[in-house]
């Protein structure tokens, strides 16, 4: 028994910020932030959106394309590391959105790599014959998060879901997942809060070392993109799309250089959508399947790093 991803959604707050509307409010500039970092605008969720919701609208969208009904969803995940609550899990919270109670629902926090470790654990399950439809999401809302004065990190992220469908198949699919953490880093990229005693405790804004994550992020993509193709045999030029965690283009330009494979084979979505943490690897893999680049038979790499630290892959024969 193997599974595959029988549908992908993907779900984008309305408002637009740009670099230029970020220029007026701190001191940065849209060409800092386009040559640093490649991203020239995000979203950002309404304040009576939740990440509940977001992922409620891109689960439709990846039902929709799969021919699934909501009702026979038997497995929820939901990759998040901005849930609407500390409890219940935001699967619990989406899994009643979606008007469903089959199964087992629950969130899976690695950060950034969230939704490839979503994506493992939901492979495993159906493989096993635990799960039939699974729903694999990652879904942020980091606007909350940010701290809006500190421009080393403000500009990076954004908001948004993206979600596949996972069914049983006679054949691969989903070829292999590599896992990997790693908690001697947890300080280079956290948000050092909490809630205790009816109060927060502890700063609950992002903070970030920028050069000595942009150099783990690089050595860890390429490094589990290798275990990958040496698990299966195949060389490098197999990969006919890379998706890597959409952190910054220059931390994909120089992944995709360790790999030795041309730019032109990776999705990038870091422009539009900035970093969107567990969302940005399920968000770009909709966008390339929905615009025709990712069809049947490649051998889609999907390659997820992020705090903890967290790293690893899933490699996809579409
Ligand atoms: O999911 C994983 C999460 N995060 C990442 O993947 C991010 C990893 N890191 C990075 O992407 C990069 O390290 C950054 C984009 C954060 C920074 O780029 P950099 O090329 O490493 O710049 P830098 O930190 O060396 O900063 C260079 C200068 C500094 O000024 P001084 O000290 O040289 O005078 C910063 O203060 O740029 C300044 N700077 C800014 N200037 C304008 C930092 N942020 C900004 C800004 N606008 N937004």
């Amino acid at each position: 028994m193997h599974s595959r991803i029988a549908g992908t959604g993907g779900y984008l707050p309305a408002q637009v910020l740009t670099n230029a509307e970020l220029a007026r409010r701190i001191d940065t500039s849209d060409e800092w932030v386009r040559s640093r970092t490649g991203i020239c605008e995000r979203r950002i969720a309404a304040p009576d959106e939740q990440t509940s919701d977001l992922a409620l609208a891109a689960a439709h969208l990846a039902l929709a394309s799969a021919g699934i009904a909501a009702a026979d969803v038997d497995l929820i995940v939901v990759a998040t590391t901005t849930p609407d609550m500390i409890f219940p899990s935001t699967a619990c919270i989406l899994q009643a959105k979606l008007g469903v109670r089959n199964g087992p629902a629950f969130d899976v926090q690695a950060v950034c790599s969230g939704f490839v470790y979503a994506l493992a654990l939901a492979d495993l399950m159906v493989k096993s014959g635990t799960a039939k439809n699974a729903l694999v999401v990652g879904a942020e809302i980091y606007s909350r998060i940010l701290d809006w004065n500190d421009r080393g990190t403000c500009v990076l992220f954004g908001d948004g879901a993206g979600a596949v469908v996972l069914v049983p198949a006679m054949a691969p699919g989903i070829l292999s997942a590599h896992l990997h953490a790693d908690g001697h880093y947890r300080e280079i990229l956290c948000v050092p809060g909490t809630v205790a005693n009816g109060a927060v405790s502890g700063k609950p804004f992002l903070h970030m070392d920028g050069g000595t994550v942009f150099k783990f992020a690089v050595k860890v993509l390429a490094e589990v993109a290798q275990e990958a193709l040496a698990a299966n045999r195949l060389p490098a030029s197999a990969i006919d799309w890379l998706i890597p965690h959409q952190a910054n283009v220059r931390i994909m330009d120089a992944t995709m250089k360790k790999l030795g494979l041309p730019r032109e084979r990776m999705i990038t979505t870091v422009d539009k959508h900035a970093n969107t943490s567990a969302a940005s690897i399920p968000l770009a893999l909709d966008v390339a399947v929905r615009d025709g680049r990712i069809g049947a038979g490649h051998h889609v790499m999907l390659a997820g790093v992020g705090g903890g630290f967290t790293w690893g892959s899933v490699l996809i024969r579409w």
